[in-house]
């Protein structure tokens, strides 16, 4: 038989990612959805690199700037022996001043936690080059891999968790902060977790940085159903579906969909369905919403952090916030304090 054209690592379980697109495309009109973490394959992940490097989205230069500047003082907040674990890491570009501030003070090890294997390649050899650096890639949901991060500490290390991009802003409401929550339990108290959050600003700019004119976070969204293509054996053409991005006012998400051209019906063979879709009906892939100061701080505490210290962008308004795990003594007298 013909091998279809599969690239190498991808979807290591392939049963699941069949049965999420069924589940996300026998959906009704209006509820169509597939998951956004599919969007990560070796295409999806190069092409997100290059959105980072857009004029309009200026997201990820924020989130490096912030990092950048403020690495040392970061690092100085948490002293002693001090494990450095990224959920989602993509090519670790931003890591590495962070990394090296740790590393000139004692030997460190990173663990990025990324579910695309093509992503931890480059993120292992991006930062190889910094001394005093053990690197450890985990191929892991986020929270799988902070708990076996958290199971190989020694007594008195620390584990720094980064949460960057403002991948938070992915999630829906309430989801966030119970998201917040779990990593915190995972945790111990003086653990840190380092948030960004992508904050508001005017709707134009957010257009732009979500369907810039260049095509690359078009291409980004659609490479999704060429994903389901190669390794689905489906039937997208994708020149009958278009992405958008629409900003909810209510919400204060940029939306992302692919919206289906004409009226067809589409076959995934290995997904055992054939989907139809009405002219100009969506699949939503993604929510990015943008935060306002007092919805971060609301947030953080809603998910029983404490909020230690912040930096804000102003070229790009983000927020970069240091949040840590109280210890109990102190968070019981805040408690009693307040009877
Ligand atoms: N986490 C990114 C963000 O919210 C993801 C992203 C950027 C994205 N552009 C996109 C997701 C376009 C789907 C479609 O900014």
């Amino acid at each position: 038989m013909q091998p279809k054209m599969v690239l190498a690592h991808e979807t290591t379980d392939f049963a699941t990612f069949a049965a999420d697109v069924r589940a996300g495309l026998s959906k009704p009109i209006g509820k169509k959805e597939l998951p956004s973490k599919y969007l990560y394959d070796t295409i999806g992940s190069k092409l997100f690199e290059v959105i980072a490097e857009l004029p309009e989205y200026g997201l990820s230069r924020a989130d490096e700037r912030l990092l950048r500047e403020h690495a040392q003082e970061i690092v100085r907040r948490i002293p002693g022996d001090v494990i450095l674990c990224e959920l989602g890491s993509g090519s670790g570009k931003k890591t590495r001043w962070i990394l090296e501030a740790l590393s000139r003070r004692r030997h460190t090890y990173y663990f990025p936690i990324e579910i695309s294997p093509a992503a931890l390649a480059v993120c292992e050899r991006e930062l190889a080059d910094i001394d005093s650096v053990g690197i450890v890639g985990l191929e892991r949901e986020y929270l799988d891999g902070l708990l076996e991060v958290s199971a190989r500490r020694r007594e008195g290390q620390r584990i720094l968790v980064l949460f960057l991009g403002s991948t938070i802003g992915n999630f829906s409401h309430p989801a966030d902060a119970a998201f917040l929550s779990e990593i915190r339990r995972i945790l111990q108290p003086g653990d840190a977790l380092l948030l960004g959050t992508d904050l508001q600003k005017p709707i134009p700019q957010l257009i732009d940085a979500y369907d810039d004119p260049l095509g690359v976070t078009a291409a980004f969204n659609l490479n999704l159903l060429s994903r389901i293509n190669r390794e689905l054996d489906g039937g997208f053409v994708l020149a009958q579906f278009q992405h958008q991005a629409r900003f909810n006012p209510e919400t204060s998400s940029v939306e992302m969909h692919l919206q289906s051209l004409r009226r067809q019906s589409v076959a995934i063979a290995k997904a055992d369905i054939t989907v139809a879709f009405e002219q100009g009906e969506t699949i939503w892939t993604e929510n990015s919403h943008k935060y306002s100061q007092s919805e971060v701080a609301s947030l953080v505490a809603a998910a029983g952090w404490t909020c230690e210290a912040q930096w804000i962008d102003q070229a790009w308004p983000f927020a970069e916030s240091l949040l840590r795990v109280q210890n109990t003594q102190s968070f019981n007298t805040a408690k009693s304090n307040m009877k």
